[in-house]
């Protein structure tokens, strides 16, 4: 244990303490405070906050793309990456009033492993069961941290499905030929394994209070947390138009159809837009081609007014971001997970 400090948040008002050993985002998660973040690496730059007082802080290490070193002069932090040694003042650069206050409590468990069913040439479908504790309560779009066998590593991946009684846990998993984790997935994990994990994170949550039609972009296996929110879309009754534009190398590269077909009758107003940007002869496609922003831009020719979900590798969200902007949404209303990879971070 180290030295606890107070760390106030503005404009918010809120103050919680934290101890010099923890993160800020680490100490806040767990007194229900739900900060903005995404990969809790230093990489995604969603935590990034202003210190308005207070100057002894230590960053563990972070990419400096996700705060370059003029930022950090000018006093920006990584609040994932930030350990307080005297008492701080923090602005929130980006925030939310709707979820900042409903932060679900984080919790340890084991989960033993179901099913592990290929969806594509390189993606799984892993489904666990919770053994222990008895619930892990997530809202549909967070993500849970798995510990990598046999290592200290975590790896993080989005629940695909909805919360549920049996405490059954759905994820899309892409397969790298070097992944730590996936490796062992693809190659070891085996139906009946136990796993160490924690949950709930991520703020990739739908925004109940707003009433206004969605547009959905995703990649890749930013198709699972898209999942979880049309699951729950449906589940619920929510009647809010939505369009989800999912792109795809080629059509192996295309998963869950069926059920998205079938989401489209079970929700009022939902339309599927699957796009190929590499589609080979032998696929015989007929729909959308192109990068998915294209084709965003292409079919969309306004979307002011509308909240966007943008999901996937980090280079499609940040082109994503660009395009939706462009196109009228306000970015305050564009929500987004970037699935960076751990890999060594830079800086
Ligand atoms: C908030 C969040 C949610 C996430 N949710 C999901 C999810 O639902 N599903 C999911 O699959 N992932 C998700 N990820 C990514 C996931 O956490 C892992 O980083 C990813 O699965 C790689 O882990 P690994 O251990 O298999 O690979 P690592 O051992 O971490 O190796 C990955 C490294 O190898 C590189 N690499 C290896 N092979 C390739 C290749 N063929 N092409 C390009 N790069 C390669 C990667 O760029 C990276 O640097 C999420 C990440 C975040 C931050
Ligand atoms: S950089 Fe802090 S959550 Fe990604």
């Amino acid at each position: 244990m180290g030295e606890k400090h107070v760390v106030r948040f503005e404009p918010v008002g809120i103050e919680i303490e934290v101890d010099s050993d923890q993160t800020i985002l680490r100490a806040a998660a767990e007194q229900g405070v739900q900060l903005m973040h995404g990969c809790k690496e230093g990489q995604c730059a969603a935590c990034k906050s202003f210190v308005l007082e207070g100057e002894d802080i230590e960053l563990d290490s972070y990419s400096t793309f996700a705060l370059p070193d003029y930022e950090k002069e000018e006093g920006q932090t990584l609040l994932c990456r930030a350990h307080p040694f005297e008492d701080l003042t923090i602005e929130l650069l980006n925030y939310d009033e709707e979820i900042i206050r409903s932060g679900l409590p984080l919790r340890t468990g084991t989960v033993e492993v179901v099913a592990i069913e290929p969806v594509t040439h390189d993606m799984r479908h892993l489904v666990v069961k919770l053994i222990e504790p008895e619930e892990i309560k997530f809202f549909p779009g967070q993500y849970m941290d798995f510990q990598v066998p046999g290592t200290d590593d975590t790896r993080s991946f989005s629940m695909a499905n909805t919360p549920n009684r049996d405490g059954h846990f759905e994820f899309v998993i892409k397969v790298y030929p070097d992944g730590l984790f996936s490796q062992h997935l693809a190659t070891r994990l085996q139906v009946g394994d136990r796993l160490a994990v924690e949950a709930p994170f991520g703020t990739f949550t739908l925004r109940e209070s707003r009433t206004c039609d969605l547009v959905f972009v995703g990649g890749g296996a930013g198709m699972a947390p898209m999942l979880g929110l049309l699951r729950s879309m449906a589940d619920r009754g929510v009647e809010r138009k939505v369009t989800f534009y999912y792109g795809a190398r080629t059509r192996r590269d295309l998963c869950f159809e069926k059920e998205l077909v079938a989401l489209s009758e079970q929700l009022a107003d939902f339309t599927f837009v699957p796009a190929l940007s590499e589609p080979s002869d032998d696929d015989d496609w007929t729909g959308e081609t192109g990068l998915i922003t294209d084709v965003v831009a292409r079919r969309e020719p306004s979307l002011a007014g509308r909240d966007a979900y943008v999901c996937g590798p980090p280079p499609m969200v940040d082109a994503a971001i660009v395009t939706l902007t462009r196109l009228g949404c306000s970015e305050g209303h564009i929500f987004y997970d970037k699935f960076t990879t751990t890999g060594e971070p830079e800086g």
